[in-house]
């Protein structure tokens, strides 16, 4: 697998090094906007799971061109960004950084601190848990931040203002959408065309903050203090259906499909990241990858010689821990060297794990469809 094949199946990955953002996920932000003006008039927002920053670089530029348009006409207040995320991010100019988990306490209250006596004209959210395989659970959680920024947003919000949070549109969808729907009057659901086809994200732009009369933000969200609460409640009219919004016309690249390097006539010229992880899970493995090309060999516990390729294969798969990486890795290097005999021992059993890791999800999913046809006799775990 080459240094461009991410590069030839993921056209926004390609145009965000190209364009200098640093994730693709800044194209999802600047499609929403497109179709829904979120930027306009806006000069304070909150930008909450935010690393490694292309939302807030989208942020840093848009409210700058507010604010040289602002200046014209002689009413114009600075920029106020604040961005939070659990992972460390590269500084960016003209953003305020927190790092924290926005489902802790703490770090509501600090984002809030920093809003003392003003109020943000737009939230924004692009949280995603890592993801375990586990639908119903990763949706949870998907969820469950997104009520958590929900909160913070109540806190900070000016009446008027914009939130627009990435939701995975699941079942139960409609019970997050009746949330919403309390404190905002317009709220749409949009799929910009960055977004893959195959993913179930979308994104909730939700307008006009109107929070309830009487309403007093608080810190009693049961995620944000572990307080049992029965969404089952809702019925009725809370569970309403929301517009669906495609951003981008056919004209926008499709974000599944591969394409040439050479595209409309361009001639492809390769880009590095525009900000690589500062902490990745990979650390190890991309330090012994230095060792290599600095000259030295180096050996797992088990003797077994990984080369660069074997590295960059398993980075590349997206192994997401150390363990996972030398998984791959051992039974990548050993398709590769079948004359030894121990990692070919090692690898079947890590195959075999593998596969009693895959029935279990199986098992899992099948006990979910079961449960689903109203049918929990038929449960093979
Ligand atoms: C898809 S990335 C965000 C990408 C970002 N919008 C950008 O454009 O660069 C999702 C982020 O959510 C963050 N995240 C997940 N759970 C979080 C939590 N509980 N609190 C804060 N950040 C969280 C992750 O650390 C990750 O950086």
């Amino acid at each position: 697998m080459g240094k461009t094949s991410k590069d030839k199946r993921d056209i926004y990955y390609r145009k965000a090094k190209e364009e200098g953002w640093r994730a693709r996920s800044a194209f999802k932000l600047l499609q929403i906007d497109t179709e829904c003006h979120i930027f306009d008039g806006v000069s304070k927002a909150v930008d909450l799971c935010a690393a490694p920053g292309s939302w807030s670089q989208v942020l840093a530029r848009k409210l700058n061109e507010n604010y040289k348009k602002a200046l014209e006409t002689g009413n114009a207040s600075p920029p106020k960004i604040v961005a939070v995320d659990l992972q460390a991010m590269a500084p960016l100019e003209g953003v305020i950084q927190l790092q924290g988990d926005i489902t802790n306490t703490n770090t509501a209250q600090q984002i809030i601190a920093h809003f003392d006596n003003t109020q943000a004209d737009l939230v924004v959210c692009d949280g995603a848990p890592d993801v375990t395989g586990l639908h119903d659970m990763d949706i949870f959680i998907q969820s469950q931040l997104l009520l958590a920024a929900l909160n913070i947003t109540t806190h900070i919000l000016r009446p008027g203002g914009t939130f627009v949070a990435k939701i995975f549109r699941a079942k139960d969808v409609s019970f997050l959408y009746a949330q919403l729907r309390i404190f905002f009057p317009y709220v749409y659901c949009t799929k910009p065309s960055s977004s893959r086809n195959s993913s179930i994200e979308a994104f909730v732009v939700c307008k006009d903050y109107s929070p309830p009369e009487g309403y007093k933000p608080h810190m009693l969200n049961p995620l944000l203090t572990h307080e049992p609460c029965n969404f089952e409640e809702l019925t009725g009219v809370n569970r309403i259906i929301v517009p669906f919004v495609v951003c981008g016309d056919l004209n926008q690249p499709d974000s599944d499909m591969c394409y040439p390097l050479n595209l409309d006539g361009k001639k492809y010229k390769y880009h590095e990241p525009v900000q690589t992880p500062i902490a990745p899970p990979y650390a190890e493995a991309l330090s012994l990858l230095e060792n290599r090309r600095a000259g030295s060999s180096f050996t797992f516990d088990h003797e077994t010689e990984f080369n660069e390729t074997d590295i960059n294969i398993a980075i590349e798969n997206g192994a997401s821990s150390m363990a996972e990486f030398k998984k791959n890795a051992l039974i990548t290097a050993t398709e590769n060297n079948s004359e030894d005999s121990d990692a070919i021992a090692k690898t079947e059993s890590i195959k075999d794990e593998n596969k009693e890791e895959e029935a279990t999800i199986a098992a899992l999913q099948n006990l979910y469809v079961s449960e689903e046809a109203g049918n929990i006799d038929n449960i093979l775990i």
